[in-house]
């Protein structure tokens, strides 16, 4: 028996969407919490999952999150937030980074309600230096498409920094994205830091990136890290 308790956030986007979708075909489903603004926006055969349940609220709603968090007794927090923000929406919000700006009262959420793990979506425009190796950047950002618009990027840089920065009683793992596509969800992930010795390409299916967090979510195996991912 499954049992974690997955809280996701941005689950009415692409990639939440297609985390919901694949968490529920395994064979042993975690229990899911979507925690949305507009429920109209996921699917009838989520919405009925006996394993999902559903938290209407915003991200900057401490009490919506902690009372979420508690009653279902969440054991992870995913975060899809970030990569859907479109370019009108960029220039319509009154703040640069409204999304990454939520992340300190997500962390306080977790942190008082006894929730210790933390997988949040950025991107390569988040640099891990030490890690990273610098003479990559440039061709990593070359041949990068233009995912983001300047201040979408600034926002999913903010998402990460706010994570490290705030994260230290957590077990957080930033997981790094390269442009998404819809295929297969069966292309295997390469994860890793950027180099040399690089092996993922510079695109990556949300089916086999859902893979990936779900299998994470088990293994653990990038506790404070921020792997860069991409399809072999
Ligand atoms: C919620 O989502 C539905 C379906 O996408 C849309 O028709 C509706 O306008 C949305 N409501 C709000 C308040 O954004
Ligand atoms: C819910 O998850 C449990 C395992 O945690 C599984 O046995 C059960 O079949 C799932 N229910 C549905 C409707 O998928
Ligand atoms: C989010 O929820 C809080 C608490 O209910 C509320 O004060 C705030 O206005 C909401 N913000 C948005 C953008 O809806």
């Amino acid at each position: 028996m499954n049992s974690n308790v997955i809280l996701v956030l941005g689950a009415t986007g692409q990639s939440g969407l297609a985390f919901i979708e694949e968490a529920l075909q395994l064979a042993d489903p975690p229990k899911l919490v979507l925690f949305v603004r507009n429920k109209s926006k996921l699917p009838q055969t989520a919405v009925e999952n006996a394993n999902v349940s559903i938290v209407s609220g915003n991200l900057t709603d401490y009490e919506a999150l902690s009372s979420a968090m508690q009653q279902h007794s969440v054991t992870s927090v995913v975060s899809f937030l970030g990569a859907y923000v479109s370019a009108s929406a960029l220039i319509t919000r009154a703040k640069p980074t409204p999304i990454a700006d939520s992340f300190p009262v997500i962390i306080d959420a977790m942190k008082n309600s006894g929730v210790r793990h933390l997988m949040a979506l950025s991107t390569p425009s988040y640099w891990v230096e030490g890690q990273d190796v610098s003479t990559w950047k440039l061709q990593i950002y070359g041949l990068m498409p233009v995912i983001f618009a300047p201040q979408g990027n600034a926002e999913m840089v903010k998402i990460a920094e706010e994570v490290v920065a705030k994260g230290d009683s957590l077990d957080w793992t930033i997981f790094r994205i390269p442009h998404l596509t819809d295929e297969s969800s069966d292309l295997p992930v390469w994860a890793g830091y950027a180099g040399p010795s690089h092996k993922g390409s510079l695109s990556l299916s949300r089916g086999s990136l859902a893979r990936w967090v779900l299998t994470e979510i088990k293994e653990r195996k990038w506790t404070k890290g921020a792997p860069f991912l991409g399809n072999m």
